[in-house]
């Protein structure tokens, strides 16, 4: 471990991102994943942390159970969609039925190249989310999460939000990565605002992506079964398995609003916030949705 090159007792930087110190995942094994074997039915979740990974997770899930009974088993939706540079000791990882679905953080340059060479449909899922939203949501689980630093202050997690210290580096740098792999990945974007305001709508164009041919009936239940509400409760959803790693033995569900960071920056940092955002994002084209009036 002392070989790591830390940017704080939690992070080690490896390939320009922060990876948690207390993973079992060592920038040996992060290389390893390269030359994972890729089938090309398989899918991939990918996000910047705290961007919706765990709804797009749910409705994934109930996708392929509706699409493919018995897809998966009776597992929680961990199981189902193991996250690819989490390796659990015993997880089957290459055994699982197919279409074999994986969460990843990682930027495109480390997923496995076979993901590219077998144009797997990343059938990337890519959520993204605006920025402000993601770092009120994680400094809330920085909070929580004992694998991560307990922040001193929004002050400071706001400057090491910026500064790209902060679990998986800059949200800034992994979006516009995504973005310019288009043409190497077959990925399909979903904004996690465009999710909130109109839910059905984006899983019919999820089961469009993914060729998976759902009657009105099995899309309403996707729906149903991917609320915050229904998450919030159901077990297999919401990392409830995971409560021993929460400082406050909570699931992770907290509030899945858009535009909760309208009760924690102040006007100051909010303007800040908007002009660098202007400087480095305004030639992508992405337009952030800031907040959803209710
Ligand atoms: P908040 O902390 O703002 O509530 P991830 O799964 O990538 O870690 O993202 C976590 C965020 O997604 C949390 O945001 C969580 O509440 C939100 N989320 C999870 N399920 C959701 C759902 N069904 N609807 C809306 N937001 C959801």
């Amino acid at each position: 471990m002392d070989s790591l090159d830390y940017v704080s007792p939690y992070l080690f930087r490896h390939r320009r991102r922060n990876f948690l110190t207390k993973d079992i995942m060592l920038p040996k094994d992060l290389d390893a994943l390269l030359h994972d074997d890729i089938h090309p039915t398989d899918i991939f979740l990918v996000t910047y942390p705290k961007s919706g990974t765990v709804w797009m997770q749910q409705i994934l899930v109930q996708i392929m159970e509706a699409a493919l009974p018995g897809w998966g088993g009776d597992a929680t939706n961990r199981i189902k969609i193991p996250w690819l540079e989490e390796r659990l000791i015993d997880d089957p990882f290459r055994e699982r039925p197919e279409p074999r679905i994986f969460g990843s953080h990682l930027p495109p340059d480390m997923l496995p190249v076979g993901v590219k060479e077998k144009r797997v449909k990343v059938s990337v899922v890519y959520v993204w989310r605006n920025p402000k939203d993601i770092l009120v949501s994680m400094y809330h689980f920085a909070h929580s999460w004992v694998l991560l630093e307990t922040p001193e202050s929004f002050e400071d997690f706001y400057q090491q939000f910026l500064d790209g210290d902060v679990y998986m580096g800059s949200w800034f740098d992994h979006v516009r990565e995504y973005c310019a792999a288009q043409d190497e990945l077959d990925v399909h974007f979903v904004q996690y605002e465009e999710m909130s305001k109109d839910l059905r709508g984006e899983v019919v164009k999820l089961c469009a992506f993914l060729g998976k041919d759902l009657t009105d009936e099995a899309i309403d239940r996707v729906v149903e079964m991917s609320t915050f509400k229904n998450m919030k409760t159901n077990p297999k959803a919401n990392y409830k398995d995971l409560v021993e790693i929460n400082r406050y033995k909570k699931e992770t569900m907290r509030k899945g609003k858009a535009g909760d960071w309208k009760n924690v920056f102040t006007v100051a940092q909010n303007e800040h916030f908007d002009s660098v955002f202007k400087d480095r994002m305004s030639d992508l084209p992405l337009s952030c949705t800031w907040e959803i009036n209710e």
